[in-house]
């Protein structure tokens, strides 16, 4: 049994004050729910801040990106090492950081096996372009990611790993894939590429989640679907309301 898991990923939204006073009013929001993992990513400015606000609150913390290296001349970067101790999780891959910030492949290996090292658990984003979506190259393109995400790391250290499959054409437009079809890829390509790499068990072990326009409207599709695992939110993360939603339909379909 999988346990579900629900990831606000706030983005370059909301400054330190906003952030401490969204998540002081979150926790006894989310305090029923105690069979979903929770988690928010704020910007790095609010995270140390909104750690100590959710400190006993059984609400995680993630960063939205960390460094490889641990320290050292990388002007406007957060390494893993410094989150060791704040954040118990990292987005990494995110496709706005693989589009803006010309994230590859690589850096990603780097930057999840940095996060491991430093005990932090990587929310690792992969998914399609809608031309990719488009030209059937879905299966093709999201099944290099992973592998190319996780080459070199070992079964052991997927018990540490969550996946999000966010079609790019998803995030933030309004326009969510459909849950069969999300279902279809989380299974039939992300964990079917992990059982691959590491065998069956590994495979049907590692949360999955989906990401994109997930909104209190569609999330129960999501979570009627079995391979889909919980969901990594953008839009709806930031309303209150919508948020903790999202934790109890999440907690209703999956929480056992
Ligand atoms: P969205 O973003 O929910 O606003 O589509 C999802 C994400 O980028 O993680």
């Amino acid at each position: 049994m999988r346990t579900p898991i629900i990831a606000g990923n706030w983005k370059m939204n909301k400054g330190l004050s906003e952030s401490v006073a969204f998540a002081h009013d979150l926790a006894p929001r989310l305090a029923p729910f105690t069979t979903v993992e929770r988690v928010v990513c704020p910007t790095f400015l609010a995270l140390a801040a909104v750690a100590d606000e959710l400190k006993g609150s059984n609400i995680g913390v993630g960063a939205q990106d960390a460094h490889w290296e641990a320290q050292g001349a990388y002007t406007s970067e957060v390494s893993a090492a410094m989150l060791k101790g704040i954040a118990q999780y990292v987005i990494i891959g995110h496709s706005e950081v693989r589009a803006y910030l010309n994230e590859t492949d690589e850096r990603v290996n780097k930057k999840i096996k940095a996060a491991l090292a430093y005990g932090l658990k990587p929310i690792v984003a992969v998914g399609e372009t809608l031309e990719q979506n488009e030209a059937g190259q879905t299966a093709s393109w999201v099944s290099g990611q992973v592998r190319g995400a996780l080459d070199g790391i070992d079964a052991a250290n997927m018990q540490n790993i969550v996946m999000a499959y966010e079609p790019i054409w998803a995030i933030g437009t309004g326009r969510n894939a459909s849950s069969e079809v999300a279902n279809h890829v989380i299974g039939g390509t992300i964990r079917a590429t992990l059982a691959d790499l590491y065998g069956d068990s590994v495979a049907q072990a590692v949360r999955i989640q989906y990401g994109g326009s997930v909104k209190p409207d569609n999330m129960a599709e999501f979570m009627a679907q079995p391979d889909i695992d919980g969901a990594l939110v953008g839009g709806a993360a930031l309303k209150l309301d919508d948020f903790a939603k999202l934790v109890e339909i999440a907690a209703q379909q999956k929480g056992g």
